[in-house]
């Protein structure tokens, strides 16, 4: 008889056992001989804290995993991924199947063409292994200065009082900064929303106190013109914000229009673009088109690692934090810490308010330096020709995309709904098998119905990578196995 037999189990834990036996079936199995009992026994009226209860939050991603996640349909009954056909040989790990051609020195890896994390340049990655050095010493504090200034020029800004910030963190951390900085509880605030990341926003905003109100346009479009003209004489609103590329349905928008409006209608209300996903391989003009704050992170679009939440702000909006009424509303994330030191940094002077991440720094300085080797609008139009490919061979191939108009389609990403009855776990783990990465879908309502490629920075710029071609070929390759046919 195993050691942990009921019979052998003293009286309280034989107690527990049974407990836990009802509470938690899988427990069954190593107590086999403890009968459940049907009435509500003491114990339950007791310890219902240790019921199994929902979770305390939800997750907010639909589709958080790729490859394994459940999915459910629109009668919420749960879609089994289809069989794989029948292996005929041993079957071998993606890697093996197909050796990735060499794209760069990094070890053997599938590419990776989600919309973020991206690929990453060999001399990016480099940089990262650069010895440690003091945060305060004059070599780091020059290459800072050197990120700062370029990352002026690749906002195409030349405004002495507008101020780039570089904080470790991620691009989630822009909404903090925007919310805490330029918000005070109590104000509203106008949220464009094409998709998962204006409810996050939003969130965000209500989180410091701040009244976000979300104007929303049906999945693969975005507001019109006239609709935000209306909201913004409707009410006083702060703040604007707009994504610019939404991660979630691949859905531009179009800022230049936008911010013109803005200062038409509403001079007073500043304009921020969440420009996480758009950075990089979108045009952007910061002074040029009078915008307020654009906020990114490092890891998709410009190139470098996750880890650093990327701003451009305005003289304007410097302004307006400066005369806040109220402190701002996080200590990390403010402004009033982190302003001088960014200005000391640009100034070379070294300046200490918490421990910047210098290899990532390097990273970001080799990242932008890369970009900024030929005009950017080079840069932006490399993005645009591979994304014409790319959304060409999915409409000659017969499918669609979320964003159905070709003016609301993002350049750096495609988002394609699958054919009838095909779900991405269908595909994903195919496309895995070929070396080919892509995100499932995320927008909430329709996740299950979609997949999410990514064509941003050096497989779109580097030449020597087959990265897209071979997703595109791919990706036909997985959808004929799965019994499509264009
Ligand atoms: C448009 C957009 N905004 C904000 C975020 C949040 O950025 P992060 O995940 O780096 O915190 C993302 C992430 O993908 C995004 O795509």
């Amino acid at each position: 008889m195993p050691a942990h037999s009921s019979t052998k189990l003293a009286a309280p834990r034989r107690l527990l056992a049974a407990f836990n036996c009802r509470r938690y079936p899988s427990f069954r199995s190593a107590f086999v001989t403890v009968a459940p009992s049907r009435a509500p026994s003491r114990l339950d009226l007791f310890s219902r804290h240790l019921a199994p209860k929902p979770p305390f939050l939800e997750l907010n991603t639909p589709f958080s995993t790729e490859r394994s996640a459940r999915l459910v349909d629109d009668q919420g009954n749960i879609i089994k991924p289809r069989s794989p056909p029948e292996p005929k040989a041993t079957p071998k790990t993606a890697i093996e199947a197909e050796p990735p051609a060499k794209m760069s020195n990094q070890a053997p890896h599938p590419a990776l063409l989600i919309p973020g994390p991206i690929e990453f340049d060999d001399a990016v990655l480099q940089s990262m292994s650069h010895y440690s050095e003091s945060h305060v010493g004059q070599p780091f504090v020059n290459t800072f200065s050197e990120v700062l200034t370029n990352l002026r020029k690749l906002f195409l800004s030349t405004d002495p009082a507008a101020q780039p910030f570089v904080i470790s963190g991620s691009g989630t951390l822009g909404w903090d900064q925007v919310a805490a900085n330029l918000a005070e509880p109590g104000d509203q605030v106008l949220v464009l929303h094409t998709g998962y990341f204006a409810d996050s926003f939003a969130d965000c905003f209500e989180t410091y106190g701040v009244k976000a109100t979300q104007l929303k346009a049906p999945i693969g479009d975005r507001p019109q013109l006239d609709e935000i003209e209306a909201a913004l004489k409707e009410n006083k609103y702060k703040i604007m914000t707009v994504t610019h590329v939404d991660t979630s349905t691949g859905v531009l928008s179009e800022i230049k229009a936008l911010s013109e409006l803005v200062h038409r209608v509403s001079p007073e209300t500043l304009v921020v673009v969440d420009g996480v996903c758009s950075v990089g391989s979108e045009e952007i003009r910061f002074d040029e088109w009078k915008l307020d704050v654009v906020l990114t992170a490092s890891q998709k679009g410009i190139g470098c690692p996750a880890g650093l939440s990327i701003l451009m702000v305005s003289g304007r909006a410097i302004e307006r934090f400066k005369a806040r009424k109220t402190r701002p509303t996080s200590y990390f994330g403010s402004w009033k810490n982190w302003l001088p030191i960014m200005q000391n940094y640009e100034a070379r002077k070294a300046s200490y308010f918490a421990t910047p991440s210098p290899q990532l720094i390097h990273a970001l300085d080799t990242a932008l330096k890369n970009i900024l080797a030929r005009p950017v609008d080079q840069y932006w139009a490399a993005h645009t020709a591979t994304s014409q490919k790319v959304k060409k061979a999915v409409a000659d191939f017969g499918l669609k995309q979320l964003a159905s108009k070709p003016e609301n389609q993002a350049n750096g990403m495609t988002a394609i709904y699958l054919p009838e009855g095909i779900a991405p776990p269908d595909v994903i783990p195919s496309l895995l098998k070929k070396g080919v990465i892509f995100a499932g879908g995320l927008h909430k309502e329709i996740a299950s119905k979609y997949i999410r490629f990514g064509h941003m920075g050096v497989s779109v710029t580097d030449p020597n990578r087959p990265d897209i071609t071979k997703a595109i070929e791919a990706l036909k390759e997985s959808l004929t196995e799965v019994g499509y046919k264009a």
